[in-house]
């Protein structure tokens, strides 16, 4: 078994990823920009962007933290995106989800530049990323990409099984294996709420993508002896024992399930570091796109 180090994976690009700023700045480039917009205080939201702000400055670039309070109105918002938008010195910018009730994430997810959103949420970027088009990937599926290339796990003609169809991970990694190239070409299944047989369809699994939210839902008899084992959960499970008072909590039982796997990404510090540095992949993209 070969356990896929998405921290250590993570490091090493973030240090490419400074090298070549450093290469922007001698040729008398601008560092690349990153905006982030933060509504509330949801204390996940508020940790995942100040680790997107942390990269920011491993990897040279400007960073903007843009913090609004929860009974900001979609107008203000929208006023925000606008100015993003239309600010020469910011190369890409994120709103961070989820947003409070009252207001409407798609005209948010909207209102952005596709040439700015290097979240790749925008319908634009989605549906140039569906016909293999260039544009900005979303940052979880693009990191396991990232991860499959690295570790060069063989994915030509192997079964794919996805569990889940989110938007931002379960439909874009489903395009994303299927599509021609390396890693690619793979035969996908997307397994949802509705399956039915969805023990049996995940055991004739080479690939099992797992991105459901819930904690060690993959057990030992879904998984086919010699599977890679992508696990996307990030679930907090309250832990008495941890400073934070919670730990993170992956898809799969992961004790049990490594053991038969060829490849498997553990939670923490598997997909988790690779999703920020897809963000960053795309924040240096979209700086070399407008310098
Ligand atoms: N919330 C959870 N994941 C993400 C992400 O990748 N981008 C944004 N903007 N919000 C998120």
């Amino acid at each position: 078994m070969i356990l896929i180090d998405g921290k250590k994976t993570a490091a090493d690009i973030k240090a490419e990823i400074a090298a070549e700023v450093e290469q922007m700045l001698a040729q008398g480039k601008r560092r690349p920009h990153l905006a982030a917009i933060l509504v509330g205080d949801d204390g996940a939201s508020q940790t995942y962007v100040n680790n997107k702000v942390k990269a920011c400055e491993v990897c040279g670039f400007q960073s903007t933290l843009i913090r609004l309070d929860a009974s900001t109105t979609q107008d203000e918002l929208l006023e925000h995106i606008q100015r993003l938008n239309n600010d020469p010195e910011v190369d890409g910018f994120i709103v961070q989800l989820p947003l409070p009730k009252h207001i409407n994430e798609q005209a948010v997810i909207e209102a952005i530049d596709p040439a700015k959103d290097v979240d790749g949420f925008h319908p634009v970027n989605v549906g140039r990323m569906s016909i293999g088009l260039p544009c900005f990937l979303p940052a979880t599926p693009a990191g396991i990409m990232e991860l499959l290339r690295r570790y060069n796990v063989p994915t030509r003609g192997k079964r794919c099984v996805v569990l889940g169809r989110s938007n931002i991970v379960g439909k874009p990694m489903a395009m994303l294996m299927m599509q021609k190239g390396t890693p690619g070409d793979a035969t996908v299944t997307v397994c949802h709420s509705a399956t039915e047989n969805l023990k049996e369809i995940c055991r004739e699994a080479d690939l099992l993508i797992a991105a459901l939210g819930q904690p060690g839902f993959v057990t030992e008899d879904m998984v086919k002896e010699g599977a890679t084992v992508i696990d996307v959960g990030t679930t907090r499970v309250p832990d008495a024992t941890r400073k934070s008072g919670f730990r993170l909590s992956g898809d799969v039982d992961f004790e049990h399930v490594a053991p038969k796997c060829a490849f498997i990404s553990p939670v923490p510090g598997g997909v988790g570091p690779m999703t920020i540095v897809s963000l960053m992949l795309n924040t240096l993209r979209a700086g070399k796109l407008r310098n």
